[in-house]
């Protein structure tokens, strides 16, 4: 019997290509860099696994791909797959959620202290020269103890970042489309209320929503109105979900202090003025970037991946209904 064929977008770690080619006839595109889609498309004619890393999957791909049956994103978001025609095709897609929640919350925190204690201007300062004596009145920042955190979205990642946010002795705040049960809002320490309070008491925002049509957009001009001038934005979720043109604005005008940012409406492309702004952090979209989670996403992506092609139900479909 031929093993299925498999294609993965990135050089993964050795161990669960190993893994995955034990069980499979593997492919690997050993580029680190996103393939476009004639060549996404290409590399998917004959295969019925894929283990993709944001590679953008749409109709033109799937069109290109047949035999595929399961597509295991290397990630907990997949916006950037149309899981509505992979589920009429019958195609499962999972993700990678859990093992990335508390690097991905490690990740806002660095944020929202590099953004509120102006770490990176403060190293670029004393790289470049600038430390001739100590001044009184440099660097000021702003302290996390005893403010506000707004949590908008308090899933697996907002909770992590909730549970941080405590040991900072922090005033929590969190919307969500639901509200959670008392003992877990005691649990954490947070405190529920509508959107309108958690953007008008927040001292820090932080983001945890996943992209759809609904969060477009989520925080623009109106939203940025609300907040305090003295309030940081944090966004390590989603680009999208933030009108980046209104933020630049709301920061130019210091209309808000600063924001903290993993990720960006055009990615990798970067509002320019987003660039020259001394009140902004900026990452490249690297949440879940240590070697140990990596690893754990890698990981669980393989699982996902040959469950599906055994036969067997996969620990994280994020279409079940194909399953019933
Ligand atoms: C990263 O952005 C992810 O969705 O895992």
């Amino acid at each position: 019997m031929s093993l299925p064929k498999v294609f993965i977008t990135r050089p993964l770690p050795v161990q669960v290509v190993e893994q995955v080619a034990a069980r499979c006839e593997v492919k690997v595109h050993t580029e680190d860099a996103p393939l476009d889609a004639m060549k996404l498309a290409e590399a998917c004619r004959e295969i019925e696994g894929l283990m993709s890393c944001g590679a953008r999957v749409g109709e033109d791909v799937l069109e290109q791909a047949p035999r595929l049956r399961v597509i295991a994103n290397v990630a907990v978001g997949y916006d950037n797959i149309d899981v509505a025609a992979c589920t009429r095709r019958r195609i499962v897609v999972t993700n990678t959620p859990d093992v990335l929640t508390e690097t991905t919350a490690d990740l806002c925190f660095a944020l929202l202290m590099a953004v509120a204690r102006r770490i990176v201007e403060c190293d670029r300062y004393a790289r470049e020269g600038h430390w001739h004596y100590w001044k009184w009145g440099y660097f000021w920042g702003a302290d996390l103890f005893g403010k506000t955190l707004g949590v908008y979205g308090l899933g697996r990642i907002g909770k992590a970042v909730a549970r941080r946010a405590r040991g900072f002795s922090m005033r929590i705040l969190y919307y969500d489309f639901v509200r959670h049960s008392p003992a877990l809002e005691q649990e954490l320490g947070v405190q529920f209320v509508d959107r309108e309070t958690l953007l008008r008491e927040s001292d820090f925002l932080t983001l945890h929503v996943p992209f759809i049509p609904e969060t477009h957009h989520l925080i623009s001009v109106r939203e940025l109105a609300m907040l305090k001038p003295t309030a940081f934005l944090i966004n390590a979720a989603r680009g999208k979900v933030v009108d980046e043109t209104a933020l630049v604005e709301a920061l130019q005008s210091r209309r808000i202090a600063g924001a903290g940012l993993d990720v960006f409406e055009q990615e990798p492309h970067i509002h320019p003025t987003l660039l020259t702004l001394p009140n902004v952090v900026l990452t490249p979209h690297v949440g879940s970037a240590t070697s140990e989670t990596r690893l754990a996403m890698a990981t669980l992506a393989a699982e996902n991946l040959l469950a599906a092609l055994e036969g067997r139900r996969p620990p994280n479909p994020v279409n079940p209904e194909i399953y019933t």
